[in-house]
């Protein structure tokens, strides 16, 4: 494969190839020289339409510890601002010969539009409310490192299900290596006809958390939400942010996952998000480079050598 695009039609083992490499990256990111070369001579361009911390400075991680020249585009400052389109943009960036495009877009399926218009390996890197591929193998890094498998697992993913592109490429990859998955949303929140992806829906957090091993909270996107129904937050912490008591119903070693950026206090209690036991947040984003590192390295060798 020259692009990763989304979880849905990936292996099994292809999975699981992603994360055997992305473990040797965890040891190498905790040397003091943490540089390879495998990309050396690459040219790497990461272009966010959207907004960033994790998975931006990552991926720019990831493509400067293998070698690789990166360069961020400023989207702000570039004739983006001017009206040039996705696609005029692509191919303008396409003519300078990069290796691998990093693409974060607003619209679902806009990065797969943008793959069939170059050359080079393109990684989507979030589009819109579709797929967010890299979250869902790091994820599963994080849980597979803590507890040695996914297979027979039950994971809840829990809160905005409807604008999650992370809810998403996750159910696609945990039901794919042999999970049980459940989401957990209020009905406003919880897209219509989910279950045909082969998740579990419940509305209720004590009936959804029963038995689970993992607990995936989800940022509430007021971004994605045009006001017909912007909840209040005060109501939606009471019933679905995460505290000890709404925890307890899951199994009483159950870890506690959060993609990041959090809203504190929203989805998710503060003492919670920072039990040094049980939260895996930290731990999500140490993996986060360590799985862009083995993601940009098996494109690479889909590449052509000129
Ligand atoms: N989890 C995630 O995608 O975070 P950023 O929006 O900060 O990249």
């Amino acid at each position: 494969h020259r692009h990763l695009l989304g979880i849905q039609g990936l292996t099994p083992i292809d999975i699981n190839a992603l994360l055997d490499l992305a473990d040797e990256y965890v040891e190498q990111n905790r040397q003091v020289d943490k540089k390879s070369a495998v990309l050396r001579g690459r040219t790497q361009i990461n272009l966010f339409f959207e907004a960033s911390t994790r998975t931006q400075s990552s991926f720019e991680l990831a493509g400067k510890r293998l070698g690789a020249d990166v360069m961020n585009m400023s989207v702000s400052t570039s004739a983006i601002k001017k009206g040039e389109s996705l696609i005029d943009t692509a191919v303008t960036l396409n003519a300078m010969r990069p290796d691998l495009l990093v693409v974060r877009h607003p619209d679902s399926g806009a990065v797969a539009l943008l793959s069939q218009k170059v050359d080079c390996g393109v990684v989507n890197a979030g589009d819109g409310t579709h797929e967010h591929p890299t979250q869902a193998l790091l994820d599963a890094l994080t849980i597979r490192r803590r507890l040695g498998r996914i297979e027979g697992l039950r994971v809840a993913i829990c809160g905005d299900i409807l604008h999650s592109r992370v809810a998403r490429s996750n159910i696609h990859l945990l039901l794919a290596m042999g999970a049980s998955v459940r989401v957990i949303a209020p009905p406003t929140l919880m897209p219509i006809g989910i279950e045909t992806m082969g998740a579990q829906a419940f509305t209720s957090m004590k009936e959804g958390l029963d038995g689970c091993d993992v607990v995936m909270m989800l940022r509430i996107q007021m971004e994605r939400m045009s006001g017909s129904f912007i909840p209040s937050t005060r109501e939606y912490f009471r019933y679905y942010g995460l505290d000890y008591e709404k925890l307890a119903y899951a199994k009483p070693d159950a870890l506690v996952m959060h993609p990041g950026p959090m809203n504190r206090g929203v989805e998710i209690d503060s003492l919670v998000a920072d039990d040094v036991d049980r939260s895996l947040i930290r731990d999500q984003v140490e993996m986060g480079v360590s799985v862009r590192m083995a993601v940009l390295d098996a494109l690479s060798r889909h590449l052509p050598n000129q």
